[in-house]
């Protein structure tokens, strides 16, 4: 049986509370297992309130929205990121303006970031990838005496940390994803974290068609109506009480990925080193996510010749990123080649192994195994 890059995981009480759903009569949006998503996030990360959206996708769109961006506004994010990162800003005809990312945590540079800001900058997106912290102080100290509002695509960081304090809690809006690859799904999903309390009525009535229907729900106004411009984000009660089974046991599911995490981290170590193969970096003052585990190979030629090897021996190891700044799109907003140098050589030797929360341990000894059979 090949060992795949990713399973879903079920913890237990997904269907029960699915079941739950259907019986209660309500499947739709914001009903009992939606609410107490909101309220388990809420809590359990210190934050104002929490929105589950159909996406990270939608809710960075709705990140966008919020913030009001106009054509020609410069949004700064990340090359080194998922293509959602930045098309939610563009879609509002935002410009998006590429940062470089730093060699080892691979997260925006912050030592460059304010070269980049401009009188049209109007947001910064940082992407703490693999649930590894950017460097939150100086990224803040800079939006803050700039008057920019940060937001967080915080897609691999549920419950990591940066100087003990979550991922998602310092921009003004931060975005979750609940899709099939990250710590917790339900298949698809997400949820827009806000931090700045002046966003959370207009978010409510964005998520909800334009209209004040939350209000109306909670008895503050005796009808609903059109009140602004919105859409439809808000996931089915099915999908929240399947996420919910998945929150409540967040501790079990981080210490397995821990496990996984640390074992790997432990038996590469001498193989890297004899291979010149980086390890992935944690700084001290970061509690990472344990989203995945990468390697970093001395260029493209020897990362796509392990990607052979392993999947030869039945292992389905990925590659991630490409540079955004060198997609058609990004080059349609003046990308070249050399404009992020970390970002392309790192997009070039990244490699993925598996990782997902119910790997067995014999298929984890497995890859490591075949792994190590590889010399670079
Ligand atoms: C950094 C980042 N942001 C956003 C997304 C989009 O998430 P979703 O599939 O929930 O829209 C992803 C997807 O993997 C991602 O890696």
């Amino acid at each position: 049986m090949p060992i795949t890059f990713n399973k879903p995981t079920f913890v237990g009480k997904e269907f029960e509370y699915m079941q739950q759903a259907l019986q209660g009569d309500h499947i739709s949006g914001d009903g009992q297992f939606s609410k107490k998503s909101h309220a388990l996030l809420e809590q359990a990360l210190g934050v104002p309130k929490v929105l589950l959206t159909t996406s990270c996708t939608h809710a960075l769109e709705m990140s966008a929205l919020l913030l009001d961006l106009k054509d020609g506004d410069e949004v700064i994010v990340p090359s080194f990121t998922f293509v959602s990162t930045i098309n939610a800003f563009v879609l509002r005809n935002a410009k998006p303006v590429f940062a470089d990312i730093r060699p080892d945590t691979l997260n925006l540079d912050e030592s460059r970031l304010e070269a980049l800001i401009t009188p049209k900058t109007r947001a910064i997106v940082v992407v703490h990838y693999a649930g590894v912290a950017c460097e939150m102080d100086a990224i803040m100290e800079i939006a803050n005496r700039l008057k920019i509002p940060v937001v967080e695509d915080n897609a691999h960081g549920l419950f990591g940390k940066y100087k003990g304090k979550y991922l998602g809690t310092f921009g003004v809006l931060a975005t979750q994803s609940f899709h099939e690859t990250k710590n917790f799904t339900s298949g698809e999903g997400g949820a827009l974290l806000i931090n700045d309390p002046k966003y959370i009525d207009d978010a409510e009535i964005l998520r909800e068609k334009g209209t004040n229907r939350s209000r109306f729900f909670r008895g503050q106004v005796d009808k609903y109506t059109w009140v602004n411009v919105g859409s439809s984000y808000l996931p089915s009660d099915m999908l929240a009480g399947f996420l919910l089974a998945q929150l409540e046991e967040r501790e079990q599911i981080q210490n397995r990925r821990r496990d996984i995490w640390e074992t790997y981290y432990k038996e590469l170590g001498d193989w890297a080193e004899e291979n010149h193969v980086q390890m992935p970096f944690v700084p001290a003052h970061c509690d990472q996510s344990y989203h995945m585990f990468y390697l970093l190979f001395p260029n493209l030629e020897k990362r796509q010749a392990a990607i052979a090897h392993l999947k030869e021996r039945g292992v389905h190891a990925v590659f991630h990123y490409l540079p955004l700044h060198l997609s058609p799109m990004g080059e349609k907003y003046g990308g070249k080649p050399g404009d992020c140098e970390v970002t392309e050589h790192i997009s070039d030797q990244l490699l993925r192994l598996p990782f997902y929360t119910n790997m067995t341990a014999e298929d984890q000894t497995q890859v490591i195994k075949m792994l190590k059979e590889f010399t670079v």
